[in-house]
């Protein structure tokens, strides 16, 4: 790894949303996942982060969406820092640690960061935010890693955030070693090979989940009958729509992203106690979804750890479809998305 002075630093990163979904964690301190998964970068969809390192700061300052994280002392914290530990899902000071002792630099940390769509609420806003933390604040860091080197340690921030280093159509590999150097995304298609493409999002509540997907994950493997079922099936999965994707059969990659969402939630659901993050009106939305197929519109639906239905579809169908959910009652918002690019660093003002 190659490095250079830090400074601060600001990156841009889409969230993702799966057609392959992670679900269940091999190894839960590297974030090792039991099955491969596959997801679009989503443009539109987006996080920007700014991360200083300096000798200035007194304490670490951590800023999300204007709202500072509570960072409280935990003595029993077996992780590799000071005792603090963040009280969140996501550890994001256990990332930037992680990324303190890789440059071998000791300064308090200053994160500000901003996404553009309703965090924790099954909308992948810890891809979006992990990928560009991690670009960031190896940046800022002095560290200049690649793209493989950033999917690796973005993974251990938060797994799916590993599939946002990369713009388009991107597959996660589950590898196999113990010490995860073979766990790391890569492109399948790159953002401009299937202008087409759409998942349009609709958003039915901007409220926090009550179950993250750290602890669904964690209940499912624990006490789900059926995952035995879903990491025999899942390779099926990834190769029906990874083919699909290079030949641009819209058939076959929407109904196998249908077909795999639904069976993890039948894991979910099937969990003690059940994880139900489904709401009256995502019923509603996946019953039109169906029907609105089966009279010759082609849509899919997809969802992922929260109450929030994504429509794949093409371009040509996006105002119908559109217009038809604008209809139902109880959807908030709808944000259309095609396939966007990976992290990247920008310019912006101090702050
Ligand atoms: O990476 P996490 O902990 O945010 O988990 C993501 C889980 C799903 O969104 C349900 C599936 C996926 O692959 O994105």
């Amino acid at each position: 790894m190659q490095t250079s002075n830090g400074v601060k630093a600001t990156a841009q990163a889409n969230a993702n949303i799966a057609l392959v979904k992670y679900w269940g964690k091999r190894n839960k301190e590297l974030i090792l996942p039991h099955n491969g998964s596959i997801s679009m970068t989503c443009e539109g969809l987006f996080t920007i982060t700014t991360v200083e390192f300096s000798d200035r700061y007194e304490r670490d300052l951590i800023i999300i969406n204007d709202e500072e994280l509570k960072i409280e002392e935990d003595k029993s914290s077996s992780l590799p820092f000071a005792g603090a530990r963040v009280k969140d899902e996501k550890d994001i000071l256990g990332h930037l640690e992680r990324i303190k002792k890789i440059a071998g630099i000791k300064e308090k940390v200053k994160v500000v960061s901003k996404s553009n769509f309703p965090v924790a609420a099954g909308l992948a806003s810890s891809a979006s935010g992990l990928a560009a933390i991690t670009l960031a604040a190896t940046k800022a860091a002095g560290l200049n890693l690649n793209q493989k080197e950033l999917s690796i340690l973005a993974r251990q921030g938060s797994g799916s955030a590993c599939r946002s280093i990369f713009g388009g159509f991107v597959e996660w590999l589950k590898g196999k070693k113990e010490d995860g150097s073979d766990s790391y995304a890569r492109p399948i298609a790159d953002e401009n090979y299937w202008p087409e493409f759409r998942i349009i999002v609709s958003i039915l509540t901007e409220k926090k989940k009550k179950v993250g997907s750290r602890a669904g994950m964690a209940q499912t493997i624990e006490t789900c009958p059926y995952y035995d079922g879903w990491l025999k099936t899942v390779e099926d999965d990834l190769r029906i729509i990874r083919e699909g994707i290079l030949k641009k059969d819209f058939t076959a990659v929407g109904s196998q992203t249908e077909y795999n969402c639904l069976k993890m939630h039948a894991l979910m659901l099937t969990t003690k106690p059940a994880i139900i993050y489904w709401l009256p009106t995502t019923m509603e939305v996946i019953h039109n979804v169906v029907s609105w197929r089966e009279n010759g519109l082609e849509c899919y639906f997809t969802i992922d750890a929260g109450p929030q239905v994504k429509i794949i579809c093409l371009k040509k169908d996006v105002p119908e479809i559109k217009k038809r959910l604008k209809n139902i009652e109880g959807i908030k918002r709808i944000i259309v998305s095609k396939s966007g690019k990976g992290v990247r660093l920008i310019d912006k003002p101090r702050t």
